[in-house]
């Protein structure tokens, strides 16, 4: 698997740890307040770095591209930005608006570059190989 899923992943998992850990929180304190930020925590975080990390591994010559690192990066500083700030600010702290704002629109750009990726440079895939059940 290219460096970049297995970076993906490791990602991936934490915002799930995270994602969880928050839902737990609100099944237990019976508050919900925070659960747009428990949502976009697993969806952005676990299920969409999942998604990439899993196209770059059946990509592999798109995984060597270094725009590949950027959109990690990118995609990776919005989300780690957006989670918190829309923790706070759904428990109230509206001086975070401004920072959700910056990351969510740091977040697109990273899926920006993501389409870009899928549709620039060469369109070979990987092709699976045959399983041996010998
Ligand atoms: C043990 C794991 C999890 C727990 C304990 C948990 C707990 C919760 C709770 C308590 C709510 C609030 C429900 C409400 O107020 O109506 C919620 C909502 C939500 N959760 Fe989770 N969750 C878990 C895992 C996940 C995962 C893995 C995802 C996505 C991949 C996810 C996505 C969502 C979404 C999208 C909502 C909003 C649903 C709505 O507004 O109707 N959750 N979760």
């Amino acid at each position: 698997m290219p460096r970049i899923s297995h970076l993906y992943f490791k990602t991936a998992v934490l915002f799930l740890i995270l994602g969880i850990g928050m839902g737990l929180n609100m099944a237990i304190s019976q508050d919900h307040s925070v659960i747009g930020a428990h949502a976009h925590c697993n969806l952005l975080g676990w299920v969409t770095m999942a998604l990439f990390g899993g196209y770059y591994a059946l990509n592999p010559r798109k995984a060597e591209r270094r725009i590949a690192m950027i959109q990690y990066g990118i995609y990776t500083a919005g989300v780690t930005l957006m989670v918190p700030s829309l923790y706070l600010m759904l428990l109230g702290n509206m001086a975070m608006e401004p920072v959700v704002a910056i990351a969510s629109i740091i977040t697109f750009i990273g899926v920006l570059l993501f389409a870009f990726v899928i549709f620039s440079g060469e369109q070979v895939a990987m092709t699976p190989s045959t399983p041996s059940y010998r």
